[in-house]
């Protein structure tokens, strides 16, 4: 079987798969019978290290849209708290022949080692500051139905230009979105103050910004993410108002950017701090809901995708 641990395990030709693949769900998710049988019988553990409202809520979704039978772990009410430790929590979950195992979990590389532990398909759903491949895939979706929409459909993103503004820094969705994003073709600019900006994103490919202003010139998408202040214990931390006057996204500011460019934020979003409640909730421009409802299916997708093989279904087809 194969894992999902990041976007930088993928090829283009399986991300596209992968984005074709999840028009299907789309579809059925917009029906008053949202069922379907592709996962009867398996159980899917979804194991949460770390809060989350979107991602846990979307793949138990997903799961049960699917027919699976889904069970969540939330650490705080685990026996992680009694001590055990990761491996052995894996282990144990491994022993209950779970199908699939979502992960959420604050260190980077923790997906990794328990898919390295398990017997069957590990899901990233974030680990630390490394990767949350479900994010960058679903922003994909909602960003090529929303051109779509306008009369631009692509398969790819060849030509666009997408600022990614934030704390860069401490962001799993920044690095997922940057491969993502320039395996479909696109040029990525990253913002950040020099403090919240990691080394070697240039290597990556990336255009380094640390005036806001300047890196909206022109660009066709903004990706706003919020100052991620539970992983800056004994760092530089800008205050909120302070951040909000060089680096929030208001009204004024996104006229700096292409007529009608769209605006995302992965979410949980601070208003008022990194995006403004009028561009937050800009209608057809801003795609923050529709990245959401895209959120279940690209999760449904790959449940489907990755519990091929061991269904007898014919695997990763790409
Ligand atoms: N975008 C995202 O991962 O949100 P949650 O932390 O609420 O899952």
């Amino acid at each position: 079987h194969r894992d999902l641990t990041g976007i930088g395990q993928l090829e283009r030709h399986e991300i596209l798969y992968l984005l074709d693949e999840a028009e299907q769900w789309v579809e059925l998710n917009r029906r008053s019978n949202k069922h379907h049988d592709a996962l009867a019988g398996l159980t899917i553990i979804n194991a949460f290290f770390e809060n989350s409202t979107r991602t846990l809520l979307s793949f138990e979704i997903a799961g049960k849209r699917l027919g699976a039978d889904v069970v969540n772990m939330h650490a705080a009410q685990s026996s992680v708290k009694k001590g055990e430790t990761l491996i052995d929590t894996a282990i144990t979950l491994n022993a209950m022949n779970a199908d699939a195992i979502v992960i959420r979990h604050g260190s980077s590389g923790a997906t990794q080692l328990i898919a390295s532990k398990v017997d069957c398909p590990v899901l990233n759903a974030g680990d630390g500051q490394h990767e949350h491949p479900t994010q960058a895939l679903l922003d994909a979706l909602a960003l090529r139905e929303a051109l779509s929409d306008r009369g631009e459909p692509s398969e790819d993103f060849t030509g666009l230009t997408v600022v990614i503004c934030g704390d860069i820094m401490h962001s799993r969705v920044a690095r997922s979105n940057l491969l993502c994003l320039q395996a479909l073709g696109a040029s990525v600019r990253l913002c950040a103050p020099p403090a919240l900006m990691p080394l070697g994103v240039e290597a990556m490919g990336a255009e380094v910004f640390h005036d806001f202003d300047a890196a909206l010139q022109g660009a066709d998408v903004v990706m706003m993410l919020r100052l991620q202040s539970e992983r800056m214990s004994g760092q530089f931390i800008p205050s909120e108002r302070e951040f909000h006057h060089l680096y929030g996204l208001t009204r004024a500011r996104l006229d700096a950017a292409a007529p009608e460019a769209l605006v995302m934020h992965p979410g949980p979003m601070n208003r008022g701090v990194e995006i403004d409640s009028d561009v937050a909730d800009m209608g057809d421009r801003s795609l923050i809901t529709r990245q959401v409802e895209m959120g279940v299916a690209i999760r449904m997708t790959c449940l489907d995708v990755l519990t091929r093989s061991a269904r007898g279904v014919e695997g990763w087809a790409v």
